[in-house]
């Protein structure tokens, strides 16, 4: 199956699809209301072709080899500078970049055929490449297994959304 689909690197023109793989992904997980979503796009849209010019986000998609131009999947990564601490196991600092997964999503047609494993495998190669030293992820209860099976392990994070 992996040779049905290929995975390219996301261009700016690509925001508006990434926008839409955002508001499906987080419809998919039950989290958006529908008088949300067309909102949910156009913001979203806005920001990704911004961070996609200033390079703050680098995104992948995926589509049928014998229709490239019809997407069937992506994930991107949001980069930010990381500073610098300690390893748990105890090597030398880690410093450099670290890097928010998001907007993995795939057409409900192209599921369970390997497409967001590739693309997670594309993302975390490239990370390798860029000085990028850690990778975290807000895991849906579909996508856990498949990140568990790439290495991301659960972590302490809390969050605070409370008078802010
Ligand atoms: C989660 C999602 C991105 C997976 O996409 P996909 O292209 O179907 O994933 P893959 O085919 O690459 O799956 C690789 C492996 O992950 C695991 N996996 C994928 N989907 C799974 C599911 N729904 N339940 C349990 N395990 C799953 C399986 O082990 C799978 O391998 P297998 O099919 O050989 O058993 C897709 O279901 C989706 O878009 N869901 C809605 C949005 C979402 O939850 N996104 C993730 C946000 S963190």
């Amino acid at each position: 199956m992996r040779d049905a689909f290929a995975i390219r690197l996301a261009t700016v023109a690509d925001a508006p699809v990434l926008a839409r793989h955002r508001a499906e992904m987080f419809r998919d997980m039950g989290d958006l209301a529908e008088e949300l979503y067309a909102s949910l796009v156009d913001a979203a849209r806005r920001d990704l072709a911004d961070w996609l010019a200033r390079g703050q986000y680098v995104g992948w998609v995926a589509s049928a080899v014998e229709r490239p131009h019809e997407i069937v999947a992506g994930a991107g990564l949001q980069l930010r500078p990381l500073l610098p601490r300690p390893d748990p196991a105890r090597r030398p600092l880690r410093q450099g970049l670290e890097a928010i997964v998001l907007n993995v999503f795939t057409e409900r047609a192209w599921r369970r055929h390997g497409v967001a494993r590739g693309l997670m495998e594309r993302a975390i190669a490239w990370a390798r490449e860029h000085g990028v030293v850690r990778l975290v992820l807000h895991a849906s209860t579909e996508g856990r297994a498949l990140y568990e099976q790439l290495g991301f392990v659960a972590t302490n994070e809390m969050r605070y959304e409370g008078d802010l």
